[in-house]
């Protein structure tokens, strides 16, 4: 069980069930930020070429391990990124290797390197059948990509056109909509039932859609789904700290460096690896519920996948601090969440 004070927070391990972790150098630059704060980690398939086969997530698995600071104690859980052209044997491929702990769905064109993701759900009906059976649960970026959609309105047309009928046609599946952002997805998960669960970010618990504008426009806050309205944000805060073991903790942490933010078409993606449970800390510590960090983020994931939860502990101290203006090193270089500004809580112990 945690221990809490005002001061102080002891809490299970937590694990991060999406994670952006790029590769070669970038890899290396933000793999430090997350294995000294999570166990472990739900690694996202979106790299070029994706990661679409057991035997490239096993590489790309390895690549991992071998870029972790020494004597780091972290495992990276990986997926495999569903496109149209993926082989029914490839599920059964997936279960099998033990390291592959759910399938990736991006709509074509969503976000980043969402090139060879799915243009037709129909098409990948007998992949979701083979998941159902070998029980390997589909994550969701659950946005439709309709050019007449509003951006702000993608995620709420994504659940009427196809969500609730994948639930329909896939009852035994388990799914994760991803990133959750309005009260139009709060609403269809709780209705939903135990096998469908959601991500919530820190970034959208934290900041709402002005953040965006605050001054000037902020390529920092940019991320997809883009942020939302307060009201959402507000009853993204009340999923979070609910109880409910369907919501817990992702971070949707996704490095650009800092010259393909600040662009003239910057891409999607805010950096929170280097402060994630400090950040989710400042949330709950906001809303009077300290006492369900330990449940949104080192209970509630391990349940819906089937794994235990850690057995070591981190501690979290009500202490600023200040976040610097950059991480990494040459052309690699990120901006984080907080750039130069403070966050109220410091990790103090792992262990
Ligand atoms: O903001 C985002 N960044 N959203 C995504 O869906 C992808 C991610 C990335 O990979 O940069
Ligand atoms: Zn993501």
């Amino acid at each position: 069980m945690s221990s809490i004070t005002t001061q102080e927070i002891s809490i299970l391990r937590p694990d991060d069930w999406h994670l952006h972790l790029r590769d070669g150098a970038m890899l290396h630059t933000v793999l430090p930020d997350t294995a000294v704060r999570f166990g472990r980690a739900i690694v996202m398939p979106n790299l070029k070429p994706p990661v679409s086969s057991a035997a490239m997530a096993q590489a790309y698995r390895e690549r991992i391990l071998a870029a972790l600071p020494k004597g780091s104690v972290f495992t990276p859980l990986m997926t495999l990124y569903l496109t149209e052209a993926t082989p029914i044997e490839a599920i059964r491929a997936a279960k099998e290797s033990g390291i592959v702990h759910a399938v990736k769905y991006y709509p074509a064109g969503a976000t980043t390197n969402s090139e060879n993701g799915v243009r037709d759900l129909k098409k990948v009906y007998p992949v979701l059948a083979a998941m159902e059976h070998w029980d390997l649960p589909l994550l969701l970026h659950g946005e439709v990509t309709d050019p007449v959609v509003d951006v702000f309105d993608r995620e709420a047309v994504f659940i009427e056109r196809h969500l609730i009928a994948l639930r329909r046609d896939f009852p035994a599946l388990r799914m994760v909509l991803e990133h959750v952002t309005t009260s139009a997805a709060v609403d269809f998960v709780q209705s939903a039932g135990a096998r469908t669960a959601a991500t919530i970010t820190a970034h959208h618990l934290l900041l709402n859609r002005n953040a965006m504008f605050q001054g000037g426009i902020r390529p920092h806050h940019y991320c997809l789904p883009i942020l939302k309205r307060e009201r959402h944000r507000e009853a993204l805060v009340q999923a979070a700290i609910s109880g409910n073991p369907q919501f817990f903790l992702g971070t949707d942490s996704a490095p650009h460096p800092q010259n393909a933010k600040e662009s003239a078409c910057g891409c999607a993606g805010i950096y929170t690896a280097h402060a994630a449970i400090e950040l989710y800390a400042e949330v709950f510590a906001k809303a009077n519920a300290l006492d369900r960090l330990e449940a949104f983020a080192s209970r509630h994931g391990p349940a819906f996948y089937g794994l235990p939860c850690n057995t070591d502990s981190i501690t979290l101290r009500h202490e600023s601090w200040c976040v610097p203006e950059k991480i990494g090193m040459g052309a690699e270089m990120i901006v984080p969440l907080r750039a130069g500004e403070e966050i109220s809580w410091r990790l103090v112990g792992v262990g």
